[in-house]
């Protein structure tokens, strides 16, 4: 069947048209066409994403990239083109969920089709069901089981922009009264971490790519940090986070040290606080994750959302798993389908539709698994 997904719920305007396939047995896709827009130039100035500059770029971009997606698909008459089409309903900002929803459902009266909505944080989990799985390749490392068949139980490492989450993931669709969530973040989300931290280093929105890129520069990354920041949480026996106290860290260490923020043309002091900063953040999501896999016994690691297109934690959460004696998959999306986007969405809407299920079609800011 095919599926046209529309995506709103933060600063993306997304539209993708798949191909789905295979049942709830082998789901595959198969994406006919895309296209995210973008609005990260607009909001660079205010270094966050602004709820109502953002509804309006939504309400302004979606017959745009509707007509993209149109010309890319080469079709005239999609009436005859497509059998439901899917809308994220939440979480997200309730603003830019409502243009979203607006748009599908207009579209879904004039083109009569069946609408159905759709969990964002599931289309984060079902982005690994999407090929090919990168990143594990780039990395240089063995690729630890290269089956596309997704062995459970999975430990699900969800991490944006506004989600710290581990999920025990014990099948494709989950059972009744949903997968079990094993811990979430008390505070800010990890995606939300680095974008702070990059904005008080003046790095440029959306901070996290950026904290990264300079943490790389660190000769002494990983070997001999001469900062270390807190871990909070790493030593509690539960799955919870909390990455506001390691923010506010960073946040005395460069009031204590103002010649780091001085220093405009060597950013080489940054470049050590950004990898203190990111060391500190991924071994609590690398720590915690892993004991999640060992006590639930998980076959596979699933990661996704924002964050996790970050080489960093991909190298260290693979190198711990190698070190298992048990065997343990790890799989991470391709890095333009961790960032947001209507291709999630709709193989989401897929696996949801063979289950005939729909969330209300109705925008839920804070709508959980
Ligand atoms: O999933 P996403 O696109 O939107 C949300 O649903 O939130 O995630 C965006 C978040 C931002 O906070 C961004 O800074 C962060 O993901 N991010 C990264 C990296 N790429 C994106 N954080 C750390 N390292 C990265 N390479
Ligand atoms: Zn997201």
């Amino acid at each position: 069947m095919r599926i046209l997904a529309i995506e709103t719920s933060c600063d993306e305007t997304a539209i993708a048209i798949l191909e789905c396939d295979g049942g709830l047995a082998n789901p595959q896709f198969k994406v006919l066409a895309e296209e995210v827009s973008s609005q990260i130039e607009t909001h660079r100035p205010f270094g966050g994403v602004v709820p109502n500059l953002a509804k309006r770029e939504h309400i302004q971009n979606l017959p745009i990239v509707y007509n993209q997606i149109i010309q890319k698909f080469k079709i005239l008459n999609l009436k005859f083109e497509i059998d439901l089409i899917a809308v994220t309903v939440g979480p997200g900002l309730e603003p830019c969920l409502w243009t979203g929803i607006n748009f599908a459902e207009n579209l879904a009266k004039e083109l009569n089709k069946p609408l159905i909505g759709v969990n964002h944080l599931e289309g984060h989990i079902y982005s690994n069901w999407l090929k090919p799985i990168r990143g594990i390749l780039n990395l240089k490392f063995k690729i630890l089981n290269s089956s596309r068949t997704i062995a459970f139980p999975a430990i699900v490492l969800l991490v944006s922009g506004g989600h710290t989450m581990l999920i025990l993931m014990t099948s494709l669709t989950p059972p009744a009264g949903g997968w079990k969530v094993l811990g979430e973040t008390k505070d800010d989300a990890v995606g939300e971490a680095f974008d702070k931290v990059a904005k008080m280093l003046k790095l440029p929105y959306p901070g996290g790519p950026e904290v990264e890129k300079l943490a790389a520069q660190n000769p002494k990354s990983n070997i001999q940090n001469p900062i270390n920041f807190p871990r909070p949480m790493i030593h509690e026996k539960n799955y919870d986070f909390s990455f506001s106290g390691l923010k506010t860290s960073v946040l005395y260490y460069l009031r204590d040290n103002e010649e780091i923020l001085r220093s405009a043309q060597d950013d080489s002091l940054k470049a050590v606080v950004c990898s203190a900063f990111q060391e500190a953040a991924i071994d609590v999501l690398v720590t915690k994750t892993m004991r999640a896999a060992e006590e639930f016994d998980a076959k596979t690691i699933l990661l996704c959302g924002g964050v996790a297109s970050n080489k960093f934690l991909q190298k260290n959460l693979l190198e711990k798993i190698q070190n298992l004696k048990s065997k343990i998959q790890m799989l991470v999306p391709p890095d333009k389908y961790n960032g947001d986007n209507a291709v999630m969405i709709a193989a989401a809407a897929y696996i949801n539709h063979l289950q005939n299920k729909s969330h209300k079609i109705e925008a839920n800011g804070n709508l959980g698994l």
